[in-house]
């Protein structure tokens, strides 16, 4: 596996507080949209109860948080960023939606997340596993959260192994999308930081044996888009 590209925390925080202003657009135009169905799906294959309660990780500007509050009746969520430019805009789009009675969000680290342990049905992490520098510790954090049978369902970029779609993406992926992303965010090294750190983190299976170990049962990973994106779904014990 290629080397991790730096994620010290303050990096990484600095870097989505500059790029959030553009980050909504930019997930929109290079994923040509589809960003907002890998979400709908995870929300969708959690099948959560009516009147869930939820943490989303990672929350950035509060897409998954949406979806979740708008796909299950009933459900509340509290989304945790360390990104405060990010939670920002999160915010906004909450209150322009009339959702601030079901989510709220919160500055936090997904390694020491603000929430009391066992009370929450469900933890969602969208695109963000990968930029935790500990994601094994998150991990833990949110199996500590989670009652027991609690499900947790992550999203994460992968990489397609059919041979022809798997030449085209990587083009995309390493080439056009970090130039169109250095125009679209004004960041130079943001969206050439997201294909690396793609690349240096673990296939479906190892990831999945890290999810068993910190707690989980059931771990199913479930490819979309050709292995664009994988849906990790695991119950914990
Ligand atoms: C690619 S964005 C994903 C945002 C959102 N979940 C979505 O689906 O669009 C990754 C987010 O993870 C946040 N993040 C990364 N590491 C974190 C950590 N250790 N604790 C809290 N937030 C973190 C970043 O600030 C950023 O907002």
């Amino acid at each position: 596996m290629p080397d991790a590209p730096d994620k010290t925390p303050t990096r990484i925080a600095g870097m989505f507080d500059r790029i959030a202003p553009r980050y909504d657009l930019l997930n929109a135009v290079l994923s040509l949209g589809l960003d907002r169905r890998w979400r709908n799906r995870a929300v969708n294959e959690l099948a959560l109860a009516p009147g869930a309660r939820v943490v989303d990780l990672c929350t950035g500007t509060a897409d998954l948080a949406m979806a979740t509050v708008g796909g299950v009746a009933g459900a509340t969520v509290l989304g945790v960023d360390f990104s405060s430019a990010m939670l920002r805009i999160g915010l906004q789009k909450v209150k322009a939606a009339g959702r601030q009675s079901v989510i709220r969000l919160v500055r936090g680290d997904a390694t020491r997340l603000p929430v009391e342990t066992a009370s929450c049905d469900a933890a969602t992490i969208a695109f963000g596993i990968r930029n935790v520098a500990e994601p094994e510790k998150a991990l833990e954090e949110v199996a500590r959260v989670l009652r027991p049978r609690g499900r947790l369902a992550i999203l994460e970029f992968g990489q397609p192994s059919i041979p022809g779609i798997r030449t085209l993406y990587l083009w995309y992926f390493r080439y056009l999308l970090p130039a169109v992303g250095r125009v679209v965010s004004r960041h130079n090294s943001a969206y050439s930081y997201l294909p690396a750190s793609v690349q240096a983190f673990p296939p479906p299976p190892e990831f999945m044996k890290i999810i068993e170990s910190r707690g989980f049962s059931h771990v199913r990973a479930v490819p979309l888009t050709f292995g664009i994106v994988y849906l990790y779904i695991a119950e914990k014990i």
